[in-house]
């Protein structure tokens, strides 16, 4: 079970890294925002605070070729990157595309466990399930964590359920119980 930060503040960071429980961070440009100053030197100072951590870092681009590039730019600047891009069926050839080039590729903003097995299909490593925005909607986060488990194993995918947008310990175990891989929250919850 791996557990990330969802935050890109450096004091934060710091404190939890030296409890030795956290497995590296997820951003997204909001976070990185807040953070002020150049977002790709904050991004390099992530990744030598957990050297051992993975840090997600999410496209701006919207224009599909362009989102590529920027993948690609993002990626080159440490290995421990993985590059976050939305589930938007526009993003699947880019995607492919970093899946094939052996760039690790955290899908986000899955809604669905349909959505999930094309993640999973793709060959993605996370599959990032916004299981807040998921009980927002009167939906249930847990039965969708549980089939998309379900056919990840049986299909023996080899992409991970990563539960995000969590609000709630509630909804930090329950998503664990349900079978998710990998958990990211926001340090208060953790
Ligand atoms: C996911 O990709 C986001 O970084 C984050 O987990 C979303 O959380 P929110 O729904 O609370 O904004």
């Amino acid at each position: 079970m791996k557990l990330f930060l969802d935050t890109a503040d450096t004091n934060i960071i710091q404190s939890f890294a030296q409890l030795g429980v956290v497995d590296g961070v997820t951003t997204n440009p909001t976070h990185l925002s807040k953070a002020g100053g150049d977002p790709l030197k904050h991004i390099q100072t992530l990744c030598a605070m957990l050297p051992n951590g993975q840090i997600s870092v999410q496209i701006t681009e919207s224009d599909p070729a362009a989102a590529y590039a920027q993948a690609r730019k993002i990626a080159e600047l440490h290995k421990n990157i993985v590059v976050k891009v939305p589930c938007h069926e526009k993003y699947y050839t880019t995607i492919h595309q970093l899946v094939t080039h052996h760039i690790p590729v955290n899908v986000t903003l899955v809604f669905t466990t349909l959505q999930g097995l094309l993640m999973a299909k793709l060959g993605v490593q996370y599959i990032s399930i916004l299981v807040g925005r998921i009980d927002d909607s009167s939906n249930d986060s847990t039965r969708t964590i549980q089939d998309l488990r379900a056919l990840i194993d049986s299909n023996n995918y080899k992409s991970m359920i990563l539960a995000s947008s969590i609000r709630t310990v509630g909804q930090f175990h329950d998503a664990m119980l349900a079978g998710a891989h990998a958990i990211t929250m926001p340090p208060e919850i953790l």
